[in-house]
């Protein structure tokens, strides 16, 4: 997609971080854009100020773990717009894990999974039918993460495997609409290349009141990027961040190209992967990774 001029941008998680900087860098070359988010206080202020930048814009409350939300969320875009050419199943929350897993609370489990996994499957489930349909080319783009899809970080096991299966089904989503000759171009955006300062180390923020924890032994204490950083410089690591603004910038590049891959990485998270290629290749007991690079 070279002209992104009228098209019409559906966001889950748009309302802050990295959907809200895609909701911001599309506007701007404009589309129009539909956030669908959970948190009232982040929608009315992406509304605000997308309407203040003169980005035609729809904020709609969407709660990805629900199937009917994401289908209302898509009629509420036709409705509006006429259409939808892109979709972005972006919304997703760090669960906040820390410790054995055995000891996590199921809840943190099923609030990771309802969100991360079930999120992208309902979001396949209510847009896909209406893009395959349409007679223009059309893009679905899954944000994952590296943490899960490429390497496998310690210490937040729900959300690697989380992110592990989104990859799986970003991917075969793409063969399928291969395989059928469908007009839907299929992408796997993965922020970085660095930890990207957004809300996601604040999650609770949105956490539902059904599954709040019931176990008080596993919360990590980071409720930030700064957070994160304390921590690492405990270990000695400098930890970089990631603007949002740049991963948008990213993903656009790359949906110009129709790229599948929207991935922007740094030569030691490139040694990783091919460390762990290795691993496999050579059968090598695993260690643990070190966050950062
Ligand atoms: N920040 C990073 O370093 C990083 C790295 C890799 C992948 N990601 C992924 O990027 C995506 C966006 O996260 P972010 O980093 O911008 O965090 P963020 O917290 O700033 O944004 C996530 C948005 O999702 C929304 N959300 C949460 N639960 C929802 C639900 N049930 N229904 C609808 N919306 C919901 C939140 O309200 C928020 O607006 C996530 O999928 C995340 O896993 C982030």
């Amino acid at each position: 997609m070279k002209d992104f001029s009228g098209k019409v941008a559906v966001i889950t998680g748009g309302a802050s971080g990295v959907g809200r900087s895609l909701a911001f860098a599309l506007g701007r070359r404009g589309a129009k854009i539909v956030v669908g988010d959970v948190d009232a206080a982040a929608m009315e202020q992406v509304g605000d100020d997308l309407e203040a930048e003169g980005i035609e814009a729809l904020v709609a409350h969407c709660d990805v773990t629900q199937l009917a939300s994401n289908e209302a969320l898509a009629d509420a875009a036709e409705e509006r717009f006429g259409g939808i050419q892109l979709v972005f199943a972006n919304a997703g929350i760090g669960a906040g894990e820390s410790g054995a897993m055995w000891d996590y609370s199921e809840k943190d489990w099923q609030w990771c999974l309802n969100v991360n996994l079930w999120g992208v499957i309902n979001a396949i489930r209510a847009f896909m039918p209406r893009l395959v349909t349409q007679s223009e080319t059309t893009h679905f783009v899954v944000t994952g993460s590296g943490n899960g899809a490429l390497l496998v970080y310690p210490d937040q096991p729900i959300y690697t495997a989380t992110k592990a299966a989104v990859h799986t089904i970003t991917e075969n989503l793409h063969y399928q609409v291969q395989a059928g000759n469908l007009p839907v171009k299929v992408s796997a955006l993965f922020p970085g290349p660095h930890i990207v300062d957004t809300g996601l180390f604040n999650s609770g923020r949105v956490r539902p009141q059904a599954l709040q924890k019931e176990t008080a032994g596993n919360a990590s204490g980071i409720s930030s990027v700064d957070d994160m950083k304390k921590m690492a410089a405990e270990f000695g690591i400098e930890l970089k961040t990631t603007h949002p603004d740049e991963v948008a910038a990213m993903a656009i590049e790359g949906l110009e190209q129709d790229a599948f891959w929207l991935l922007k990485t740094t030569p030691e998270t490139d040694a990783k992967v091919r460390a762990r290629c290795d691993m496999i290749l050579e059968r090598k007991t695993p260690v643990p990774e070190q966050v950062g690079g």
